[in-house]
């Protein structure tokens, strides 16, 4: 999508509806212009005695009938430019949603989540005003300056027009200053409000490191800032909005002094009627409002264009990591995985996080990956999902360049446990059954038994149905890691990935899920990095990783054999394990 023409598509869509809104705003303004007539119509009748009460029912009626059709038209006309705008505003948020969701994980790594939300919300809310509210405000600002201004020559005097009428100009150019003034105020409360979503947000996610490090103090110092700040900011707006309103008084004010001075003045001479005089003041009246909402639209614009700015920045914000062109056809994945001298630096980083990798995975086979952290292990695991890019030739996965298989058959057959495993806000059945396309309740057990997670389960007061996480019961870490290993065991996936997943299980649980592993993965690849040598000691082959490079690679016992790293690590584990068992 084009940048120039980025809302005209969505505006495009309902320009229908735009169109009979307006028509049905022209048309209440029409009807707007009667009233005043008509009550003029009525002084000059009683005035002349011209009229009886008849006559005067009958006025009356007609006003009746023009403030029936007022009110239907306003009706209409919220009706669809109101709807409209709500509508237009629901679709930019879906888009917007599912755009960032196609994001790499790049752009969450630099952007922050306050933001993000804020985009959201007040943006958005930004934009509807724009496309809603102040599109109707404009269009009756103009209509109805035209139609009273038409009015007033043609019904009642011309110059008296021209006097009454020249205080407003000065609303009007009044209003374009303010909307100016208005504008960077409007930003600053913008970002200010961003800084306090952030604030709040992070001060909750991070709520546990704040309390064991007993920093409520700082945390609420932080707040008060951020919170003083964006009061500060707003306080600004209203400050701005309190000088300039009662000036508008003022201006409204001497307008009809010199209304009624003048139009008084033309009365006794005769040169207007008493109803015409009467009919004036209210058609001045009715020229004050479009005067103030010409400056409200404007204000409305410019902070609906500010939004529509930060909001395109993010559709304008293409995915690095997506499927190419010469990506093949490729439906299901065995498991053959083999890094060729492949050296990795994260974007914007200037030291490689792994360097010079050369190894080969054979389908059904176990690789672990020790080594300290910093090392790259969580790098390896990132870079198999391919969640950042490599250089060509580097990843082969079945023989194929890992750039050349969609992202999407990719990630269905890798099975992932991160190392900080995250459940969601949500039934523990749902959570495990999340990225299998079942949540068939025999196969959650089966993927909960095989990570020994099973038994915690049943003792929860639902069973499988306890919320989990904000919502409900608070998981111990193990307990989470097993129910993050569950739903990766539940996708039953040709690789499977251990990300650190057995850290904060003890040493006999963690032997079951080994065992049941072991079982289950026949034939099927595996990766598990640890730092616990019992971890990993079974597994085919065994990668040491420090700072990036391979350092040793084999069997448990080659490793052992070599006296190096690997062994040294070994020795100073067993003594920890005898140390702790005296
Ligand atoms: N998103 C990132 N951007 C830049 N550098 C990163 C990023 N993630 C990790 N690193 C760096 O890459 C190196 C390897 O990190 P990682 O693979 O997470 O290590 P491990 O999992 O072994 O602890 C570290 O030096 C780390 O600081
Ligand atoms: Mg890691």
């Amino acid at each position: 999508m084009k940048r120039k023409h980025f809302l005209i598509h969505y505006i495009n869509k309902y320009k229908w509806k735009y169109l009979f809104g307006i028509i049905t705003l022209f048309i209440v303004d029409i009807f707007n212009l009667f009233i005043p007539q008509l009550t003029g119509e009525i002084t000059d009748g009683l005035q002349t005695h011209s009229l009886d009460m008849g006559g005067v029912l009958s006025i009356v009626l007609k006003i009746l009938f023009v403030g029936l059709v007022i009110a239907i038209g306003r009706f209409f006309w919220r009706y669809f430019i109101f709807g409209s705008a709500r509508l237009i505003e629901f679709e930019i948020r879906n888009n917007m949603f599912k755009h960032l969701s196609g994001l790499s994980t790049r752009y969450f790594n630099n952007n922050k989540t306050g933001d993000l939300m804020a985009h959201f919300t007040n943006d958005m809310s930004a934009i509807r005003m724009s496309i809603g509210p102040a599109v109707i405000t404009s269009f009756d600002a103009t209509i109805m300056t035209i139609m009273v201004l038409v009015k007033m020559i043609t019904h009642i005097d011309m110059k008296l027009t021209f006097v009454a009428v020249i205080p407003l100009f000065f609303i009007a150019f009044g209003s374009i200053l303010y909307g100016k003034a208005a504008e960077a105020r409007f930003e600053a409360k913008q970002q200010a409000f961003s800084d306090l979503t952030d604030q709040v947000q992070e001060s909750i996610s991070g709520v546990r490191v704040i309390k064991a490090f007993v920093q409520e103090r700082k945390e609420l110092k932080a707040f008060a800032i951020a919170n003083r700040n964006n009061m500060d900011k707003n306080m600004r707006v209203v400050k701005l909005q309190a000088i300039v309103m009662p000036l508008l008084d003022i201006v409204i004010g001497i307008s009809s002094l010199i209304t009624l001075l003048y139009g008084g003045y033309l009365a006794i001479i005769g040169e207007i009627t008493l109803g015409k005089f009467i009919a004036f003041n209210q058609y001045i009246g009715m020229l004050v409002w479009p005067m103030i909402a010409a400056g409200e639209s404007i204000t409305l614009f410019s902070q609906g264009h500010a939004s529509l700015n930060r909001i395109k920045d993010i559709f304008n914000e293409q995915s690095d990591v997506f499927d190419n062109d010469n990506v093949k056809d490729i439906q299901s994945i065995e498991g053959t995985i083999e890094f060729k001298d492949l050296t990795f630096f994260y974007p914007e980083s200037s030291y490689p996080a792994l360097q010079n990798i050369t190894l080969k995975v054979e389908k059904g086979s176990t690789l672990a990956i020790l080594g300290r952290t910093g090392s790259g292990k969580t790098t390896f695991a990132n870079l198999l999902l391919h969640l950042y890019n490599t250089d060509q030739n580097s990843i082969h996965i079945d023989g194929n360049d890992i750039c050349e298989i969609p992202l999407n058959t990719l990630r269905e057959n890798i099975a992932y446990v991160p190392q900080d495993n995250f459940l969601f806000s949500d039934t523990l059945q749902n959570n495990i059954a999340f990225g299998a396309n079942t949540n068939d309740i025999n196969l959650v057990y089966d993927a909960a038994k095989l990570a020994n997670i099973h038994d915690n389960i049943m003792d929860f007061p639902e069973n499988y149905d306890t919320m989990v996480g904000e919502r409900g019961v608070t998981l111990s870490g193990g307990q989470k890691q097993r129910s993050s290993i569950a739903r990766a065991l539940m996708k039953n996936s040709p690789i499977l990935i251990l990300d650190d997943a057995l850290s904060a299980v003890d040493t006999d649980t963690e032997e079951k899920i080994l065992a049941n592993l072991k079982k289950n993965r026949i034939n099927k690849t595996t990766i598990i990095i640890a730092h616990r040598i019992s971890t990993i000691q079974n597994a085919d082959h065994i990668l040491v990783l420090d700072d990036g490079k391979i350092v040793e690679y084999g069997t448990h016992e080659y490793l052992l054999s070599l006296k190096g790293t690997y062994s040294t690590i070994y020795e100073t584990q067993q003594l920890e394990k005898q140390l702790e068992n005296e």
